[in-house]
């Protein structure tokens, strides 16, 4: 059974399937008059949106439009803290961070300890100790100080709860049925859950008491939530967010997405040198079966893993085209993309874990705080 919604995503995943999905969801691909539009402010494309790993998109053009005009947007974006942080977790943030670099914008970023509590078999210990692990992880990857706060759901419980009635208002349980697949023996609080996970979509809008734009980066399984919250907002006076969403990353093995599940497929970032190596060098390679057939008809980059993983990470777009020319025609063998790669993860894991090591103490300059936000942005 093929299923990806927030709280499964089973079976191989292919291109038809994101297609399916697209169609389904009502989302549009990222076409090349989007990315020029894009371009015209970053200048430069992000590998992961040049890559088509962002591939879709629901009004990223209107906000792009309205920013031109001089209409001002902020990003929201989140993680559900239900375990240790790996490569594919890092992704949307990766991105994230580059977005809001270019655009110079607010970031609010919602860390789900209640939704992981409601829906895994997790304590409230648990989810907490995850909830400040991750938020480390993700700071390791250095957004901007002053202009990114995480809304931690337990802590920021008051606000969240209290916008989160206004949106659960207009919310049947017929609609959260069909939309996230939800029955009548789920329990009550992942039933309304999707009202909490809406709310930093229009926080600011409300703290503000005017419309302010909101660009919502995130993995496909997540489009049920954001579906809904474009269905209610204009009912409670707030502007729809718009979305850019991604596909999930390779699992190691060349299928589905690097899930938590599948331990040994995916890069953690607290896997040590050994570990890394060893995923790695055990990837799905694209390469021929013997040396003389590499030699002879190169390697097919589109499933070789390794490569998909390096040319996400690596920074320096020559390098990446000439180890794609390179590897595609049979000079490099498929053993010497796995090294390249594994050099260039084990980098940028060590850049993590030094930037981790410094935001250690600074953390609670990146929580959200309602009097702290009003008084930055009303000036
Ligand atoms: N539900 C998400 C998860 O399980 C976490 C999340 C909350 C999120 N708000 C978001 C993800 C906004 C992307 C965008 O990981």
């Amino acid at each position: 059974m093929k299923a990806i919604n927030p709280f499964e995503v089973n079976g191989e995943i292919n291109e038809d399937i994101y297609i399916k999905l697209v169609r389904d969801f009502g989302l549009k691909i990222i076409d090349t008059n989007l990315l020029n539009k894009i371009k015209q402010h970053t200048k430069e494309l992000h590998p992961l949106i040049e890559y088509g790993i962002f591939f879709a998109h629901r009004d990223l053009d209107l906000i792009l439009s309205e920013y031109e005009n001089g209409k001002p947007f902020y990003l929201y974006t989140g993680r559900g803290p239900s375990g240790e942080m790996h490569l594919g977790h890092l992704i949307p943030f990766y991105f994230t961070k580059w977005l809001q670099e270019k655009f110079n914008v607010y970031l609010l970023i919602q860390i789900t300890d209640d939704e992981k509590f409601l829906t895994k078999n997790l304590t409230e210990d648990q989810v907490s100790f995850y909830a400040k692990q991750n938020m480390l992880d993700i700071l390791s990857l250095g957004f901007i100080k002053g202009k990114t706060f995480f809304i931690l759901d337990s802590r920021n419980a008051k606000i969240l709860y209290n916008l989160a009635i206004k949106f659960s208002k207009h919310v049947t349980f017929s609609q959260v049925r069909s939309t996230f697949g939800m029955n009548e023996s789920d329990n009550i609080g992942k039933i309304f859950f999707p009202s909490i996970q809406a709310v930093p979509s229009f926080i600011l809008s409300y703290l503000l008491n005017k419309p302010i734009n909101c660009l919502i980066p995130y993995a496909i399984d997540q489009d049920d939530y954001f579906r809904l919250t474009r269905d209610v907002l204009p009912k409670l006076g707030y502007p729809k967010p718009a979305s850019i969403v991604s596909k999930f990353l390779p699992s190691l093995i060349g299928e589905g997405k690097m899930s938590s599940s599948k331990k040994d497929t995916s890069i953690y970032l607290n896997d040590s040198e050994a570990e890394v190596r060893k995923k790695i060098f055990s990837a799905f390679s694209g390469g021929r079966d013997t040396k003389e057939e590499q030699i002879k008809y190169g390697a097919d980059l589109s499933k070789d893993v390794p490569f998909q993983i390096y040319r996400i990470l690596e920074e320096d777009r020559e390098k990446v085209e000439k180890v794609k020319e390179e590897y595609s025609s049979g000079k490099m063998l498929s053993g010497e993309m796995k090294e390249i790669t594994y050099r260039k993860v084990i980098q940028f894991l060590d850049e993590l874990k030094e930037r981790r090591e410094k935001i250690k103490d600074e953390i609670e300059e990146y929580m959200f705080d309602e009097e702290k936000i009003k008084k930055m942005l009303l000036i």
